[in-house]
C-alpha cells in the first residue's frame, strides 16, 4: 500500500524549469556555447555546479573552480531575478488540489527538490503548509540521480521507500526514485521519462485513485 506521496518542485509544482533553462542559457551564450532546450533536459533536476559543469563539457570549455563559482552564482542571481515575480496562480492548474486531496485521504506528503531556491519558490507560491516535509539541495550532499534526497523525504516522513511514490520531469529524477526503490510519475515526455511507472502529460492529469496499481 502507498503510504506517501514525494513531488519535485521544479516543473512538477510550477514552471520554473523554463526559468532555469533561460537563466543557463543566457550565461551559455555569454560564454560562447550554444545550448538548446534538448541539452537542457541533461540539466534538470542536477545541482547548480552540475549543471553548469554539463554546459561547459557541452561547449568543450575547462575553468578553474573559482571562475565556476562565479559562473554558477551569476546564473543564480538571474534565476533568482527571474522568479521574483512568481506568484500562487503560476502553481501547475489542479496541483493544490490534488495535494489537499492527498493529505485529506490520508498520504503523508513530501516535496524533495535539488533545489537551493526551494524555500523561496515555496514562500512566493504559498504551498509549505501543504507539504508534511521539504528536502532541498541545502540539505543533501549528492544530486539527482543519486537517491538521497527522496531517501531522506521518506526517512523524515517515517515511511520506507517501497511505499512511495515520486512525481518527476527530469530523467534524473526518475533514475533518482528508481534507485530509492521507489514508484515514480514521469510528468513530461517519454523521450526522457521512459523508465517510469507511469507518464502524464500534466502532474494533475494522474488520477491519485491509480497510486497503488503503479
Ligand atoms: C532543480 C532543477 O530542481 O534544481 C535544476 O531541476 C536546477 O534545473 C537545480 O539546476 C538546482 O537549483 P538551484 O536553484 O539550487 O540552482
Ligand atoms: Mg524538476
Amino acid at each position: 500500500m502507498i503510504k506517501a506521496v514525494i513531488f519535485d518542485l521544479d516543473g512538477v509544482i510550477v514552471d520554473t524549469a523554463h526559468y532555469h533553462f533561460i537563466a543557463w542559457q543566457r550565461l551559455a551564450h555569454e560564454l560562447g556555447i550554444t545550448f538548446t532546450e534538448k541539452e537542457n533536459e541533461r540539466l534538470k533536476g542536477v545541482s547548480r555546479m552540475h549543471s553548469l559543469e554539463i554546459i561547459l563539457e557541452i561547449g568543450g570549455v575547462t575553468l578553474p573552480e573559482a571562475k565556476k563559482e562565479e559562473l554558477a552564482t551569476k546564473k543564480n542571481s538571474w534565476f533568482v531575478e527571474y522568479i521574483e515575480a512568481i506568484r500562487p496562480e503560476e502553481i501547475f492548474k489542479g496541483v493544490k488540489e490534488m495535494l489537499q486531496a492527498l493529505r485529506a485521504q490520508g498520504f503523508k506528503v513530501a516535496l524533495a527538490s535539488s533545489s537551493k531556491n526551494a524555500e523561496t519558490v515555496l514562500r512566493l507560491l504559498q504551498i509549505k503548509n501543504l507539504f508534511d516535509t521539504v528536502v532541498d539541495g541545502t540539505m543533501v550532499k549528492n544530486s539527482k540521480p543519486d537517491p538521497e534526497i527522496f531517501l531522506l523525504a521518506a526517512s523524515k516522513l517515517g515511511v520506507s521507500p517501497d511505499v512511495c511514490v515520486v512525481f518527476e520531469d527530469a530523467e534524473a529524477g526518475v533514475e533518482a526514485a528508481l534507485a530509492a526503490g521507489m514508484k515514480c510519475v514521469g510528468v513530461g515526455s517519454a523521450n526522457q521519462l521512459g523508465k517510469a511507472h507511469a507518464i502524464v502529460k500534466s502532474t494533475a492529469d494522474f488520477s491519485i485513485s491509480k497510486l497503488n496499481s503503479l
